[in-house]
């Protein structure tokens, strides 16, 4: 089944509103993400570049950022659909952010054919890198 145009270009409004307050409280994958692949994610230095700018409880990465806040926390700071927001594109909390869009959605109608600029990251990997940032509580 191929989805309609129209019902496309509404979903991506539909995403825009939810950029708009700051959240994107449904999961993109329509399931919960996993925390310890999310770790991985976030520490690896070639899929996520977190640790590029942010620091963490990551004792076993001797270098971390100091461009960013560290992440301890997250999850107590921001809800799951802040988080999420972050994550998939920064600059529509911060438009002037260093901080890479992983997943943006913003603009896909025009960019569109072979989707051509892929994200950084997958839907799938934007929940479980969310669900990981959920269990750092202090
Ligand atoms: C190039 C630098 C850079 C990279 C790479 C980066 N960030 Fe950020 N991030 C920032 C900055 C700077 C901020 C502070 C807010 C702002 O300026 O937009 C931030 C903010 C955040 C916040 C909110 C922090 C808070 O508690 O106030 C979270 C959560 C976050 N980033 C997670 C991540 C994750 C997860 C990754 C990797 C997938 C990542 N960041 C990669 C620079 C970066």
């Amino acid at each position: 089944m191929r989805s309609s145009p129209a019902a496309i270009v509404a979903a991506f409004c539909m995403l825009g509103v939810a950029h708009a307050q700051d959240a994107i409280p449904e999961s993109l994958t329509g399931a919960r993400g996993d925390a310890a692949r999310g770790r991985t994610i976030v520490a690896n230095r070639q899929v996520g570049l977190c640790l590029l700018c942010h620091s963490g409880p990551f004792p076993e990465e001797r270098f971390q950022g100091n461009l960013a806040p560290d992440l301890r926390g997250a999850g107590t700071r921001w809800s799951e659909g802040q988080l999420r927001l972050r994550i998939v594109d920064s600059s529509r909390i911060n438009p002037a952010t260093i901080m890479p869009a992983y997943h943006r959605s913003e603009g896909l109608a025009r960019v569109a054919p072979a989707w051509r600029g892929k994200p950084v990251l997958s839907a799938q990997q934007i929940e479980d890198v969310v669900a990981f940032l959920m269990t750092l509580r202090d």
